[in-house]
């Protein structure tokens, strides 16, 4: 059975529901190890390239799992699921797939994009579902995953915690509304970090200023918890 790197195991350690369709499944190892470790009872693997559906096809071929070769929720059915997944992608991907069939979408996704991962955070903010959780891998490349639960209640209550630490939804949309309220010495870190190498830049594109402005709000405002 192919053993999960970190990302991947952040990634599963998330998944709840028993019906589950990995879209972008590529090697298929996500489904493969749920189903092997019993923690989903179905899988649906998505894939839109040949060889990758070949792949996943091959890894889960003797379990209880589906590979579809097709465009994102394309070939998934209304209420076939219960859980999605989507990793390994950017921002901008993962929110075309989302956006093409929204009645297809199950209640609970967990999402990895690998950048623009404040794309995700507002079509999650405009399309009725919560964040209900974001968690991080360690190590030298740092990969975020999100938990969205859809609730047609209210907006996402977690933006409006974030008064409580004197930021305001554009910073929760860009750093993370979880990450920000953990306070954790690491985001400092990082942050800081990220605001040494920008300022050491000659000249700041457009977006690079914007970006040290909404770091420079977090670094003077959040009283940050230490180890
Ligand atoms: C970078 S790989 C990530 C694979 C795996 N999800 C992971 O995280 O290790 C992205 C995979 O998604 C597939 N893919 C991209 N867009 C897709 C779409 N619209 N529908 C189905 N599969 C897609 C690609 O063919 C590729 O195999």
């Amino acid at each position: 059975m192919p053993r999960l790197d970190d990302r991947l195991k952040l990634v599963a350690a998330q998944i709840e529901r028993s019906i589950h369709a990995d879209i972008g499944s590529d090697h298929g190892h996500l489904l493969a190890a749920l189903l092997a470790s019993g923690r989903i009872r179905r899988g649906i693997a998505v894939e839109n390239k040949l060889q990758p559906y070949r792949n996943s096809t091959a890894t889960l071929s003797a379990l209880n799992a589906e590979v579809r070769l097709g465009d994102g929720l394309e070939v998934l059915h209304e209420k076939e699921v219960e859980s999605l997944s989507i990793c390994g992608m950017g921002g901008q991907s993962i929110v075309q797939i989302l956006s093409q069939h929204p009645e297809r979408l199950p209640d609970e996704m967990i999402l990895q994009p690998n950048k623009a991962i404040d794309l995700v955070r507002r079509w999650a903010l405009n399309h009725g579902y919560w964040l209900i959780d974001e968690q991080s891998t360690s190590g030298s490349r740092r990969f975020e995953v999100l938990r969205l639960q859809r609730s047609t209640a209210i907006p996402d209550p977690i933006y409006q915690r974030l008064e409580t630490i004197h930021l305001n939804e554009s910073l929760g949309l860009i750093f993370g509304p979880w990450f920000l309220l953990r306070r954790d010495e690491d985001l400092r870190q990082r942050l800081t970090a990220e605001q040494t190498y920008l300022q050491s830049k000659p000249k700041l594109t457009a977006a690079s200023r914007e970006r040290m402005k909404a770091i420079e709000q977090v670094l003077c405002n959040v009283h940050f918890r230490s180890r």
